[in-house]
């Protein structure tokens, strides 16, 4: 099977450039729904394997999820930390999530604004959103700035491989 070269063009312009101006993927694309679900299912159960593994996703505790998408992974940190507990759930655009619990909160916001709640959290975490905001580092401090003392962080993002069609080779995937 080959790729053309303005997919792999493609693939640099939207993982390879640090300094991506504005999210490029906006939610009212078509077929954007069915992208973050496909996401959901293939990556809810690592990432809930890695939040369990913190050993803070428990009763009673307060999560942060920033660039939420859909809201999977809120709706099920809300689960985790019920009844006494709170899930808050940040994006740029909450048209796409399709979940409603009393104890999640969903807001929209964007991450480079500042921390959410400065020092309230008993766990951050983020997916697939690092690579798409302009400055990650500000993200993250941000992001770091939301915790409580003691508080645990998980980030998970993509370290994709550039396709080369020149030369015939082909990515092997993400890291
Ligand atoms: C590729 S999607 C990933 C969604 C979800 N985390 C997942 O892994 O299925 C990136 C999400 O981050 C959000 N996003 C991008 N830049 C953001 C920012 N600066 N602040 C908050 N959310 C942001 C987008 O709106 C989008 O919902």
């Amino acid at each position: 099977m080959g790729f053309d070269r303005s997919f792999a063009v493609n693939i640099s312009a939207t993982y390879g450039d640090p300094r991506m101006p504005e999210y490029v993927l906006g939610h009212h694309l078509k077929g954007e729904g069915k992208r973050l679900a496909l996401m959901s299912e293939l990556l809810d159960p690592m990432h809930r394997r890695y939040l369990q593994s913190l050993g803070v996703v428990k009763s009673g505790a307060r999560t942060l999820e920033v660039g939420c998408g859909n809201g999977s992974i809120s709706a099920w940190l809300a689960r985790q930390v019920a009844p006494d507990g709170r899930a808050m759930a940040v994006d740029l655009d909450l048209s796409l999530v399709d979940v409603r619990l009393s104890n999640l909160e969903f807001c929209k916001a964007d991450i480079l604004a500042g921390p959410v709640e400065p020092g309230s959290f008993d766990l951050v975490t983020a997916r697939a959103v690092l690579h798409h905001v302009p400055d990650a580092e500000k993200a993250m401090a941000n992001l770091v700035a939301s915790l409580r003392p003691g508080g645990a962080i998980l980030l998970i993002e993509f370290m994709g491989r550039l396709l080369d069609t020149d030369s015939q080779r082909t990515s092997r995937g993400f890291d």
